[in-house]
């Protein structure tokens, strides 16, 4: 099994002297999808802008082995001067894709992501949740072997965000990418990923990584089992020792 990502022994110092990572070692395979929790300022967001090569370790390395990289942001950064479909076709654009190749492959990432019809649409004229779903189609558009995702469903209600959860799940059961994701809810964590990471407060270390079992497409109704009840037990007890 290649590894997509591989953190090894990673510790993150700022020149302000924070330590926001101290030896970080994790590791993501094709068909992995990792949660990372852990308490505000730990470093989730410095770990996901190591892995994206937007900033550099201080020690230890990072491998990526994946010709194509997505990065969804928290906010939906669109362009409001362009439509839906042109805001996901700015991939195959940048790539210099041939025009109708581009537009269909940006057509099809907006129907995944429940969008048909809203193509036209401007940022502005979407709800956040449409927003975000844009996002997410330009981050898919790419055909990525790697997405990082940071905090992308924090602004959202609760409604929209289980929704968003449960696209988002099987759109990777769909595409299989290696997938990293942090967030602060521990139960978005156990619903969409085959691993979670639980981070303990600054200077980021991880205190635990817990396997989740089950297969891809979760359904809704997964969040009421008593197995899932227990393992987001584990989780937050891991999270509670370590805050
Ligand atoms: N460019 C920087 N220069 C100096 N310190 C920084 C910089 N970026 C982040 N930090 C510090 O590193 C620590 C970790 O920040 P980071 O943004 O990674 O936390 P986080 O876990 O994403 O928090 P949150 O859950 O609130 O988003 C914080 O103490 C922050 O102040
Ligand atoms: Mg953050």
């Amino acid at each position: 099994m290649t590894r997509t990502l591989v953190l090894d022994d990673v510790t993150k110092a700022f020149p302000t002297g924070t330590v926001a990572l101290e030896r970080v070692s994790l590791s993501v395979a094709a068909g992995e999808f990792v949660s990372v929790v852990g308490p505000s300022g730990c470093g989730k967001s410095t770990l996901l802008r190591l892995a994206s090569g937007l900033d550099e370790v201080t020690g230890g390395g990072i491998e990526v082995n994946a010709t194509s990289t997505s990065y969804v942001f928290q906010e939906a950064t669109l362009l409001e001067w362009r439509s839906a479909l042109r805001n996901v076709e700015l991939v195959g654009e940048l790539r210099g894709a041939p025009k109708a190749d581009r537009r269909r492959r940006a057509q099809e990432a907006l129907d995944l992501v429940g969008l048909s019809g809203f193509e036209k649409q401007h940022p502005r004229q979407l709800s956040g949740g449409m927003r975000m779903r844009v996002s997410i189609a330009r981050a898919l558009v790419a055909e990525p072997d790697l997405a990082l995702f940071d905090e992308p469903f924090g602004a959202l209600d609760e409604i929209t965000r289980l929704r968003m959860q449960t696209e988002l799940q099987s759109l990777f059961a769909l595409k299989n990418f290696a997938g990293l994701f942090i967030t602060h809810s521990v139960s978005e964590a156990v619903y969409l990923s085959t691993r979670v990471v639980v981070m303990s407060g600054r200077p980021g270390r991880v205190v635990a990584d817990i396997p989740v079992p089950w297969s891809y497409p979760r359904p809704p109704e997964l969040r009421y089992e008593p197995e899932f009840a227990a393992l987001t037990g584990e989780v937050s007890a891991a999270l509670g020792e370590h805050s």
